[in-house]
């Protein structure tokens, strides 16, 4: 059994409302996740995912049940700092992020917060942009880069920091289709090289099949928590509560309805050649 990282136990959170009730954004939200995995989460709009990344590195603090991060409580203020510095959030939006003028100089920012000695700065900033493959831009300016090169400073930006945890809230959404598969696969490879604990949430289904494990929330709530194999064969589950499949398994379905069928739920469009293949 891998070593636990993060735990959440039984929380709920609501946001305090002037003139309705309040709104309940997480009930009872259950979960541990093992060290280098990838969890994937999914859900439609408003089912609770943001509020649950704001939760996981203590931005927000639960109403009810807790948070461990590396086994410290997040109620417990003279761990923040601990806390924020090991499980790195990366939002939506690489323009919010990005602070400075030089790429390398934003990338040292938080470090300099933090007073860490300029000589290991530089080593670390230098370590961070090569991770995200972007060492040939330090001295470029952020505003020059593109969405995906911009979205991989800022996660340079927090791996610089050195957590062992990084949560992504939609950072691939403004991106295009090779600027999403740039940052996915600089995050895959960190996590596989650097035994990093990733948190991916996403709408986008082909994003979540690449993840070890996939969490699906609805309604505040975690509804299924399994394999991208096990989670994806309940296509008929996921359309109600407004989710999709990816491409892979809506092919395998409409040959299914053509009288075709195959021997696996492929996950994935190499998987869905192979099982093609296998027909006879
Ligand atoms: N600042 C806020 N004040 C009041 N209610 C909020 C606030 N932020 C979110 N909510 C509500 O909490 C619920 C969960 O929102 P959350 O942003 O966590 O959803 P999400 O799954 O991230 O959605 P999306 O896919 O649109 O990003 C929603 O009902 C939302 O309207
Ligand atoms: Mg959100």
């Amino acid at each position: 059994m891998a070593e636990i990282v993060l735990s959440v136990e039984d929380v709920s959170y609501s946001y305090a409302s002037m003139d309705e009730e309040d709104v309940k954004a997480l009930k009872n939200v259950s979960f541990d996740v093992e060290r280098g995995s990838f969890v994937a989460i999914i859900g439609h709009n408003g089912s609770g995912k943001s509020t649950l990344a704001k939760l996981l590195n203590g931005l927000f603090l639960p109403k009810e049940g807790r948070v461990l991060v590396l086994g410290m409580d997040t109620q417990d203020e003279d761990l923040t700092w601990q806390i924020r510095q090991n499980a790195g959030l990366v939002f939506q939006n690489p323009d919010n992020q990005l602070v400075t003028t030089i790429v390398e100089e934003d990338v040292a920012f938080g470090l300099e917060n933090l007073g860490i000695l300029p000589a290991d700065i530089r080593v670390r900033v230098d370590e961070a942009l090569e991770a995200v493959g972007m060492e040939a831009f330090a001295m470029a300016a952020p505003h020059m880069l593109s969405g995906g090169q911009k979205q991989r400073i800022a996660i340079a930006g927090i791996l610089a920091m050195q957590p062992q945890i990084l949560i992504f809230d939609e950072s691939t959404a403004m991106l295009d289709p090779m600027g999403r598969r740039e940052v996915l696969s600089a995050v895959r490879k960190l996590q596989q090289t650097k035994d990093l604990t990733v948190l991916w949430i996403t709408h986008f289904m082909d994003e979540a099949a690449q993840a070890d494990r996939v969490i699906v929330m609805d309604g505040g709530r975690i509804v299924m928590d399994d394999t991208p194999q096990q989670i994806f064969r309940r296509a008929d589950e996921l359309e109600q509560i407004a989710l999709d499949v990816p491409m892979s398994v809506k092919i395998a379905r409409e040959m299914q309805k053509n009288g075709v069928e195959l021997d696996c739920v492929p996950i994935g469009m190499q998987a869905l050649a192979e099982a093609v293949c296998r027909l006879k």
